[in-house]
């Protein structure tokens, strides 16, 4: 989402007549766009801010701006605290950076601009793909209205706010046109599209028109709420060609008692339950989930009713992360602060637990074929290329760079623990999205 966030903001600045540079030295204005999740994402931003004082202190006309969730947290206490930030921008007002860059250069100091407004602008700024890009995200939606009581995302992005359908087709065309094969689309919770929209326009129907836009190849989306995934979004999977086989499905925990401390909304069994349903319309979807472990007041049987669910699902991925204290949300306040010591060997388990499923499902697909979208070199050797099955697993195969953007099918022959290696077949490039 903020890698996303910071396409749009580079767009908005060229559009302002600004020039980007991949190098910091070079720079005029350094944006930090920032996220504020867990409390080691807002640590790395500080160290940075750190960095970033030296780089002044040598070129005294650089410019600094912070963005995002911690500028909107912080506001201009940001700059108390670090006094070589020259720019504070919220999350709804990306827009006005162009503005506020003219004004430091008149030596004002404006403050923060952190309100909320009904109608996030920057929403809809269309950047256009980096050049050899396969992908491209699309912003569906912004905000959260669920109110987890670890989260600070409805805190900081405000209420949710969904954008028009013709205007996400419009942009989706757009970037097929430009060579543009997988779109990813993007919200905090995507299953609940519409629904502020009050014209009966929903995800499973804009996914359908999506489904249509040619020449793109493949549709992916995150994030799902489960208590949102509904039969109509579920049957997507199995009839729309576009979209792929892969739903990043966040549970958090498989402990109801915490699971209601955490004001989820679901059960571990109606979780379980999805994702029969699921499998039940496209068996082979991959499903991937995020879990927090040690949120305040889980016990060890809790953390084992997790295990148990992990082992009932069998996960192709999971991010998992130790609960970590955000000030203003409602967990903050709660008791049963769990130990760091006990998150850190409960987090250990579960991601065990997680690599011996996720090399599982790997292995299983030695000897298949499978389709891949080619997206570049690999990071890896340099040498082979990279691309993505339909279920989102990293695929590293030979090849040259004359096949990116291509969909190719390839031969899976060795299964590792983060990714696949594989050969190619004879066939060509494959005709249609799937
Ligand atoms: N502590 C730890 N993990 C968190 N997440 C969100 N808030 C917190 C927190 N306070 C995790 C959730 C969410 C993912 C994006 O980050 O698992 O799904
Ligand atoms: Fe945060 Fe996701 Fe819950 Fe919204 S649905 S509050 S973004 S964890």
């Amino acid at each position: 989402m903020n890698v996303h966030d910071s396409e749009q903001m580079a767009e908005l600045l060229k559009q302002a007549g600004h020039e980007e540079t991949t190098q910091e030295k070079k720079a005029d204005l350094l944006i930090v766009n920032t996220c504020s999740i867990r409390r080691k994402a807002e640590q790395k931003v500080m160290s940075l801010l750190g960095r970033y004082r030296g780089l002044k202190e040598t070129k005294p006309s650089l410019l600094i701006a912070v963005c995002g969730c911690m500028a909107q947290k912080y506001g201009d206490e940001l700059k108390e605290q670090f006094p070589q930030v020259d720019i504070v921008v919220g999350t709804h007002n990306i827009d006005r950076i162009p503005g506020m860059i003219e004004r430091v250069r008149r030596e004002e100091r404006p403050p923060a601009e952190t309100d909320f407004r009904e109608s996030v602008p920057s929403i809809g700024i269309i950047a256009p793909p980096r050049r050899g890009a396969v992908s491209a995200f699309v912003t569906i939606m912004q905000g959260c209205n669920n109110f987890c009581a670890f989260c600070v995302v409805p805190h900081l992005r405000g209420r949710e706010e969904s954008r028009p359908m013709k205007e996400i087709v419009r942009e989706v065309e757009y970037l097929a046109e430009q060579g543009i094969k997988e779109i990813t689309l993007l919200g905090q919770n995507v299953n609940s599209y519409g629904g502020m929209l009050k014209n009966g326009d929903n995800f499973p129907r804009l996914l359908r028109e999506i489904d249509a836009v040619e020449p793109l190849k493949r549709i992916r989306f995150t994030t799902s709420h489960p208590k949102d995934l509904s039969s109509e979004l579920m049957a997507c999977f199995g009839s729309l060609n576009k979209l792929c086989e892969h739903i990043h499905l966040p549970v958090q925990s498989g402990s109801n008692r915490i699971l209601e401390r955490m004001n989820r909304r679901y059960n571990a069994s109606e979780y379980i339950e999805k994702v029969e349903e699921l499998r039940k319309f496209c068996p082979s979807i991959a499903i991937t989930t995020d879990i927090i472990v040690g949120f305040p007041g889980e016990e060890e049987e809790d953390f084992r009713d997790t295990l148990k669910l992990m082992e009932a699902v069998k996960f192709d991925g999971a991010f998992s992360f130790k609960y970590s204290i955000r000030e203003g949300t409602r967990a903050a306040a709660f008791e049963g602060h769990v130990d760091e010591g006990v998150k850190g060997i409960r987090l250990m388990e579960l991601q065990a637990l997680q690599e011996r499923h996720t090399l599982d499902w790997n292995r299983s697909l030695e000897g298949r074929t499978e389709e891949v979208l080619v997206e570049g070199f690999s990071r890896n050797s340099g040498k082979d290329m990279t691309g993505r099955t339909r279920s989102n697993r990293i695929v590293n195969f030979p090849g040259s760079s004359a096949l990116i953007g291509k969909m190719l099918p390839v031969k899976i022959t060795e299964a590792h623990a983060h990714s696949l290696r594989a050969e190619r077949t004879d066939e060509e490039e494959v005709p249609h999205a799937g």
